[in-house]
């Protein structure tokens, strides 16, 4: 396996882009990466595109040959990579494998998704739950998670009031990021207010409905050592599945497949979670981020709460968690997240992150969940010293 490295990103604004249908989306943000990379488009050799469902969505299948040759890459090899919510970071690995097993040199990882075109979008989301015994009787994502928060608050005691510092800070971090979909700070009164969505969950503890992409290019790191810019190497790669339907796991107030996701990629990076200076977490919900900052090993069960609350992921705490906003903030294209994430670690490894930089970081970890925890990818990357 050859090292590798992302040597350019490009991400559209997040929100509700009535005017930029998905080619679109997945056309800007694929130009802006290879000028950032500093490569032309006959040299890109492949391209794996993480989307969940455009053909619910804005009913185009066929994915992967339409936004390339929309996007001027007409004859690339070219695959729609799908993991639910986890599409951008199964993308993302399948793209680091090539590159690290020498069979390609320039290769694209995108992400797209496009749910605000009159769609049902909780409907369109439901089908990453189990159809069978969850959607089939009613079962929506906030309501998954809304499960799974309350079994945290009955077990260790978690409170709204530690939900709801997750959404605060998140904002907080977000209002910094000019791509976000809602750049505002929020109080801990707003969100204990707010109209309730699946109890005990309300509107800020939900990511919202987004559009999106996002697109990093990968190189070898021999490459990318020519370049006169900060290296940044993926030196960890994890991948997991887990059962989807949340009745078929044995805690639900874990998510089991990070914690698996996670092993893999510190096993083949000889690191522990110690090692890592920030991270980039599912919060899809408020409840997510605080069970995976346990799943991760970033603190014991349980204490993701009392954390977040005690202030130890804000961006000046111990473990900065979501210093882009995160899905909450930053808003949450379902299939474009999982690069999203792997942008906001190139951009803080690289000192490009604006008003939200942190101090000289040196490795980052990227967790992109799909569904209520039936899969996961966990990067990590490395800035050279
Ligand atoms: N955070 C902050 N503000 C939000 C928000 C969010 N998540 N969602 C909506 N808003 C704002 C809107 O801008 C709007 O403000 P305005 O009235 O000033 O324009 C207001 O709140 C109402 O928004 P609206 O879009 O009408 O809300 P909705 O009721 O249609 O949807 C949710 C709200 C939470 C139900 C929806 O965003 C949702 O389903 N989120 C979860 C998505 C999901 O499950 N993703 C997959 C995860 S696995």
């Amino acid at each position: 396996m050859r090292d590798v490295a992302v040597i350019g990103m490009g991400l559209t604004p997040f929100g509700e882009l009535w005017d930029t249908s998905l080619r679109d989306l997945f056309a800007i943000a694929c130009a802006d990466c290879l000028e950032d990379a500093g490569v032309a488009r006959d040299q890109v050799q492949s391209a794996y595109i993480g989307c969940m469902t455009s053909g619910l969505f804005v009913g185009q299948e066929h994915l992967a040959s339409v936004l390339c040759d929309y996007a001027g890459l007409r004859g690339l090899a070219a695959t729609r990579v799908e993991s639910a919510c986890a599409s951008g970071g199964a993308a993302f690995r399948a793209a680091y494998l090539e590159v690290a097993s020498g069979a390609s040199d320039f290769v694209l990882a995108g992400g797209v998704e496009k749910m605000n075109d009159g769609a049902d979008a909780t409907y369109c989301l439901a089908t990453a739950a189990d159809q069978e015994y969850e959607a089939y009787n009613g079962v929506t994502f906030p309501g998954l998670y809304a499960m799974i928060a309350k079994a945290h608050m009955a077990k260790h005691g978690t409170t709204p009031q530690q939900l709801a510092a997750v959404a605060v800070k998140n904002h907080r971090n977000g209002a910094k990021n000019p791509k976000a979909q809602f750049p505002l700070e929020i109080s801990e009164k707003t969100v204990l207010g707010a109209v309730r969505v699946a109890e005990p969950l309300g509107l800020f503890d939900c990511s919202p409905v987004t559009d999106g992409a996002a697109c990093v290019l990968l190189a070898p790191v021999e490459f990318a050592r020519k370049l006169g810019k900060p290296v940044v190497k993926i030196i960890g790669s994890g991948h997991a599945t887990d059962a989807i339907a949340l009745h078929d796991r044995k805690d639900p107030s874990t998510i089991p497949v990070v914690a698996l996701a996670a092993q893999r990629a510190f096993k083949q990076s000889g690191l522990t979670i110690r090692d890592i200076d920030f991270a980039e977490v599912h919060d899809c919900f408020t409840i997510a981020e605080i069970v995976c900052t346990e799943e991760l090993g970033i603190f014991e069960p349980g204490q993701g709460g009392p954390a977040a609350a005690a202030g130890k992921t804000a961006r000046d705490g111990e473990f900065p968690v979501n210093t882009s906003g995160g899905l909450k903030s930053k808003g949450h294209p379902v299939g474009a997240t999982g690069i999203a994430q792997i942008c906001e670690l190139y951009a803080q490894l690289t000192g490009n992150a604006g008003g939200r930089q942190l101090k000289n970081p040196r490795r980052g970890l990227a967790q992109n969940m799909g569904g209520s925890g039936g899969s996961c990818t966990v990067h990590i990357l490395e800035v050279e010293q």
